[in-house]
């Protein structure tokens, strides 16, 4: 049994596909971490019952935000973390010390389209495969080794609304499968 914690920032929509798949295993989510105070994500959270902690970075450095998220990961005995849709660069330091251990999910085909708005840059380079990556975390921004992509072929006058909705659905069937076999592998 591996315990994981969750990263949002915002609207948490693969947290909610994540703990829904997770939950129904033998896996555990002791709690979600949160760096925006009026994030949906809390809702979420507390609908499905987990735990969450609200770690800003206003008004302090990133180093003493990160110590207090590493206090939390000791504390709740985390084993593995994934980002989802959160907005923070983590440190060297911290993507270190959980080498191997951290995963994230990007809503475009790595190496191309890195960064914020990758479904509007995905969308206007005129690519005729659009998709997602799962992928570890490294020091880099949406650089670190890719685990897995799932991919779509777009028709040629679809709308932007209409993208982003297919690509979130596949994030959402693709990220907590990925996430159930790290745990399984884990412990
Ligand atoms: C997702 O598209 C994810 O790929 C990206 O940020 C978005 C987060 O959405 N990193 P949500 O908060 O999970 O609804």
């Amino acid at each position: 049994m591996a315990r994981l914690s969750v990263f949002t920032s915002g609207n948490g929509s693969n947290f909610q596909a994540i703990a829904e798949r997770i939950l129904k295993t033998k896996h555990t989510i002791p709690c979600m971490i949160c760096d925006r105070k009026k994030a949906y994500s809390f809702e979420r959270a507390k609908n499905l019952v987990i735990n969450s902690y609200y770690v800003p970075y206003f008004g302090k450095t990133k180093e003493s935000a990160e110590e207090e998220i590493i206090g939390i990961i000791e504390k709740e005995k985390i084993d593995i973390i994934a980002l989802a849709g959160y907005m923070r660069i983590l440190s060297p330091e911290f993507v270190e010390r959980y080498k191997n251990r951290i995963v994230n999910i990007h809503p475009s085909l790595l190496p191309k389209y890195p960064g914020t708005h990758a479904i509007e840059k995905s969308y206007a380079s005129g690519d005729m495969e659009l998709g997602v990556t799962v992928h570890y975390v490294d020091k880099g921004m949406d650089t670190g080794p890719i685990i897995r992509q799932e991919s779509f072929t777009r028709n040629r006058c679809e709308p932007i609304e209409e993208i982003e909705k297919k690509i979130h659905n596949l994030e959402y069937a693709t990220y907590p499968e990925v996430i159930e076999k790290l745990l399984d592998s884990y412990k």
